[in-house]
């Protein structure tokens, strides 16, 4: 089964087709990075404007990469959501279109289910479920227990920022680039971590939740507190930082896999971009997603597809609801 998917929840428009859900044709990404870099974020309103100019090109590309015609699609797939409301309406509406007048399917898909989807789509190991997922990109973090594809439950996630999320703060408040995770990941590698003391925040009720909006304060008052930066100070930022943020999924990732007898770990997300993430997780039960498909892209969005081509309906609905 040839599946084309789009992708255009954020600030990437992107287009791929995947066969069977795993075979990836291809996967073109347009990432809108130099558009928003000025804002110090992703402003919504350019985003949608340039998924509007770029997406059909993007499309041509894609299906030119794999050598195919639109005639030879089975299905599209679009993500359906979570996302800029008015970027998703750009993808949904393609894809709307391309199946209403090819007479194919249209497959919604959850973006945040399809971030972990990645990791399977790039593993040959046989998968034991239930397994646990952790999302970590810039609009989620979250703890989920995956008991089989399509179906999941929420064991903990951030109340307040998402870690990416946290990340791009802490780097805008040193003055550094948008988006903030690469650079703060470069800086550390030279920093000390042990120079601030600077801690992920402790929810109540839940030990599998998560808190980074005091972690993100306390950055502020030591940028403040310190005035000028120099490279020093910058790299010791980053550095304590980092630490803070991956000693706490150092302590819950591995409680909660007790605590649910799971047996593997699959990450998903813009985060897992991250190597210095991947090597404090680096034994054969955890399963991450390979270099392309860890920040948005829409071969993840084709790959799961596949498999929600084989649920009912209403299953499908659901999940796209589902909260991660
Ligand atoms: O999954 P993603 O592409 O978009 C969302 O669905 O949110 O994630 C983007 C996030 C950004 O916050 C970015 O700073 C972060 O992933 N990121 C990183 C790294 N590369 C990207 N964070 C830490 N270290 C990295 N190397
Ligand atoms: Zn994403």
């Amino acid at each position: 089964m040839i599946i084309l998917g789009i992708e255009t929840t954020c600030d990437e428009t992107a287009c791929a087709i995947v066969k069977d859900g795993k075979e990836i044709l291809s996967n073109i990404v347009y990432s809108q990075i130099k558009l928003h870099e000025p804002y110090g974020g992703v402003v919504p309103e350019l985003a949608c404007r340039k998924h509007v100019d770029v997406l059909i090109p993007i499309i041509d590309q894609a299906l030119q990469e794999a050598k195919l015609n639109l005639s030879d699609i089975d299905a599209f797939a679009v993500a359906y959501g979570p996302g800029l409301i008015g970027a998703l309406l750009v993808g949904v509406n393609a894809a709307k279109a391309l199946a209403f007048s090819l007479e194919k399917p249209i497959i919604p898909v959850n973006h945040v289910e399809a971030h972990l989807y990645a990791a399977l789509m790039s593993t040959e190991k046989q998968l034991y479920y239930p397994a646990l997922g952790i999302v970590l990109s810039g609009g989620h973090t979250s703890i989920v227990l995956l008991k089989e594809i399509g179906h999941y439950e929420l064991i903990g996630h951030t109340i307040d920022d998402a870690i990416g999320e946290a990340f791009d703060k802490t780097a805008k408040l040193m003055g550094l680039p948008y988006p903030g995770g690469p650079e703060i990941e470069k800086l550390a590698k030279k920093g000390n971590p042990f120079r601030f003391p600077l801690k992920s925040g402790v929810v109540k009720n839940n030990p599998f939740d998560f808190s980074l909006s005091g972690l993100k304060t306390a950055v502020f008052y030591t940028v403040q507190k310190l005035g000028i930066l120099s490279e020093e100070d910058k790299a010791d930022i980053a550095a304590s930082f980092q630490q803070a943020v991956f000693t706490d999924l150092q302590k819950k990732i591995p409680k909660a896999a007790k605590k649910y007898n799971c047996k593997q770990v699959i990450f998903g997300g813009g985060v897992t971009n991250n190597k210095a993430l991947r090597t404090l997780f680096s034994g054969e039960e955890y399963i991450w997603p390979r270099g392309e498909l860890t920040i948005d892209n829409a071969a993840m969005i084709a790959g799961l597809a596949y498999h929600k081509s084989a649920m009912p309906i209403s299953a499908v609905h659901a999940s796209c609801q589902s909260q991660f």
